[in-house]
């Protein structure tokens, strides 16, 4: 940054109003929101009764909108719909089928364009395949592909026959992969053959064979072969499109309750494997669709951008089911974000007049490093509205994209949310004054509050655990297999649904999220469990013990950092640290592999044996070590 930091402070204290032009568009004025707000709260069950009718369509209405049974909760219960009825079909009926759902592009700049009416009939045709492979209503199907049409398209065609479908990030590894599938008991895998990634091939298939080596319950891997591949396919394995080519483009939407399953996606706790996050169909129909709207605020004739992967909640939500409930036009672009070159993203903002764009802070970081001359290649006057989510904005990179990218015309929305929650929670709407790194207040139906360890709301501007007062509609209903674990989210602090976060609440109830409170690692927006890539560490033959922590990243946000202590014989040096490193891709994947090893010869434990990662972390960032009378010496 080129400016003064006394500068910068001065911006950050300052409130930023949104500009003339986002507000003559809004749907909703802060004046509208707040009050739909108050309204939220007290009668959620009238108020979400009557978006759910004026938004979605429903084959039957429901009979009770929202059973409380501590720790469970129902949301329209007796309610039937189907969520790709309300992505595809409503939109078709009501003079939209050539209007375009997505525009696909990637980085050798192919372009493929799908409309609503051809994207439900291949996502018709892909549901009748997997009903022709014996996939029925509540079997699950794992998805394991690049960010390309089809995969989109799998997704819905599982959401159509009421299969319930576990997206798998492409960028994890066989053995990540195997313990979902086996989790989940996929009768079917999906995937594709490769995805390209700064002009190299990265083989997918090969994962997948790994992956799927001697589960016998999986009895189909969909192969979905791109430009150039001849696979030859074995046994258990179908060519997607040959599979699909002659099955009907229509297929009636399987009747759904409200409360049935619609997905599972796992994620990343603060012990043991990942969990498995299950969400149902009608409340997270109804809240992705409702904060599709008014977060982003979109319009009929908007062209959306999220830049996420499928693999994590930000694409189901914000890519898929979200911004197709809504009738919109978006973009999806395969590969990475700065090549061929740092103008990549800004060329494609610029090619298709993108008015909404949704990114992590991970990313602006990275291209304010590229600095300001890439994006001023291009016009980038369509945005209209900018979006933040997966870490904590730092004030300068808020400013940096505010100025930057939005040239001070655009509303910034930093949306805090989690892959428990469905959907955006505390964020400003667009005609919302805003707060550099303040994300904001409590989206509708959201009672939330920073509190203590018992659950009493914190002073002002102190720090304290956020919580959620009370159920919304699309919130986790379960953790797949363990209800244990679903049942702590609503008990560490009672009758709260704690998300783990570190907050603050100021004057104006602008809640600024802090970063985690728990052993889980941010890096680049994406969660990782310190208990993960631990385990994956001590399951090398040279590994006695190992603990994680995470460090401040200027770019990523955090990077990991793994203390090592080796058992007798091996030799600390450069080959055995990058055979460490192999192994965790090799058992996790890239994103969870430590960027920094250092062998030690002791770690930090409680008396009771605990690793007190704390400790670790104070000692290499040089803070002071706070309480340390657990400490075993
Ligand atoms: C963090 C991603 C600050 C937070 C949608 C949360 C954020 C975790 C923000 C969830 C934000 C997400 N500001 N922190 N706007 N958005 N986080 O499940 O720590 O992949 O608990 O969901 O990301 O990550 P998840």
């Amino acid at each position: 940054m080129s400016e003064h930091k006394d500068e910068v402070l001065l911006k950050v204290n300052k409130v930023y109003n949104p500009p003339q032009r986002v507000l003559e568009k809004v749907h909703i004025t802060a004046e509208e929101f707040d009050r739909m707000y108050e309204q939220s709260i007290k009668d959620p069950e009238g108020f979400w009764a009557k978006l759910a009718e004026e938004e979605l369509h429903w084959f039957k209405k429901w009979d009770k909108v929202r059973e409380w049974e501590f720790p469970e909760y129902k949301w329209f219960i007796g309610g039937k719909l189907n969520i790709t009825y309300n992505c595809l079909d409503r939109h078709v009926k009501n003079g939209k089928r050539n209007k375009v759902a997505y525009i696909y592009t990637n980085e050798d700049n192919q372009e493929i364009k799908i409309t609503y009416g051809e994207l439900l009939e291949l996502v018709n045709k892909i549901a009748n395949g997997l009903k022709s492979l014996g996939v029925r209503k509540g079997d699950r199907v794992v998805i394991y592909m690049p960010l390309v049409i089809e995969q989109l398209a799998t997704m819905l065609a599982c959401a159509r026959i009421g299969a319930v479908h576990s997206v798998v990030y492409a960028g994890f590894s066989a053995n990540a992969l195997r313990m979902r599938i086996e989790d989940a008991k996929a009768r079917v895998v999906v995937t594709s053959t490769w995805t390209k990634r700064r002009g190299k091939k990265i083989d997918l298939k090969s994962v997948v064979d790994e992956a799927v080596d001697g589960l016998e319950f999986v009895e189909n891997i969909i192969v979905l072969q791109r430009e150039g591949d001849e696979f030859e396919l074995e046994e258990r394995e179908i060519d997607f499109y040959e599979l699909i080519k002659d099955q009907s483009s229509e297929c009636e939407p399987e009747v759904m309750d409200a409360e049935d399953p619609l997905f599972i996606l796992y994620t990343s706790g603060s012990t043991g494997k990942p969990k498995g996050v299950l969400h149902t169909v009608g409340g997270y129909n109804l809240y992705t669709h409702v904060t599709t709207k008014y977060v982003f605020d979109i319009h009929e004739d908007d062209i959306y951008w999220c830049t996420a992967d499928p693999g994590w909640i930000t694409g189901h939500s914000y890519m898929v089911y979200g911004p197709l409930s809504v009738g919109v036009t978006s973009v999806i672009a395969e590969g990475a974000p700065d090549y061929p070159d740092p103008g990549r993203w800004w060329s494609i903002v610029e090619k298709y007049r993108v008015n909404i764009f949704y990114t992590a802070p991970t990313a602006i970081r990275l291209f304010m490093k590229y600095g300001e001359e890439w994006p001023n290649k291009y016009d980038l006057s369509s945005l209209r509205i900018l979006g933040s989510v997966g870490e904590p904005i730092n004030p300068e990179a808020w400013i940096w994209y505010y100025e930057v990218i939005g040239k001070k015309q655009c509303s910034i929305v930093d949306t805090w949310w989690q892959t428990e929650t469905g959907g955006h929670m505390i964020t400003t709407v667009p005609a919302y004054p805003q707060k550099p790194g303040k994300a904001g207040k409590p989206f509708w139906g959201v009672e939330a509050d920073v509190v203590d360890r018992e659950g009493y709301s914190e002073e002002t501007n102190k720090v304290g655990y956020l919580i959620i007062k009370q159920p919304w509609p699309s919130a986790l209903r379960t953790c797949w297999g363990e209800p244990e674990r679903f049942e702590k989210y609503w008990t560490e602090i009672d009758h709260y649904y704690f998300a783990g976060d570190l907050a603050t609440k100021d004057e104006d109830g602008y809640i600024m999220i802090l970063g985690r409170a728990d052993d889980v690692i941010n890096v680049s927006g994406h969660r990782i469990g310190t208990a993960e890539v631990e385990s994956a560490l001590v399951s090398h033959p040279a590994v006695a013990e190992a603990a994680v922590i995470g460090k401040p990243h200027d770019v990523k946000g955090e990077s990991i950092k793994a203390f090592i202590i080796l058992k007798q014989g091996h030799e600390p040096n450069e080959t055995l640290i990058k055979d460490l490193k192999m192994h965790v891709r090799h058992e996790l994947g890239s994103l969870a592999v430590p960027d920094e090893i250092e062998f030690v010869e002791k770690l930090p434990k409680t008396r009771s044996g605990k690793i007190m990662r704390r400790v670790l972390k104070a000692r290499e960032l040089g803070l002071p070590l706070g309480d340390i009378s657990t400490l075993e010496d």
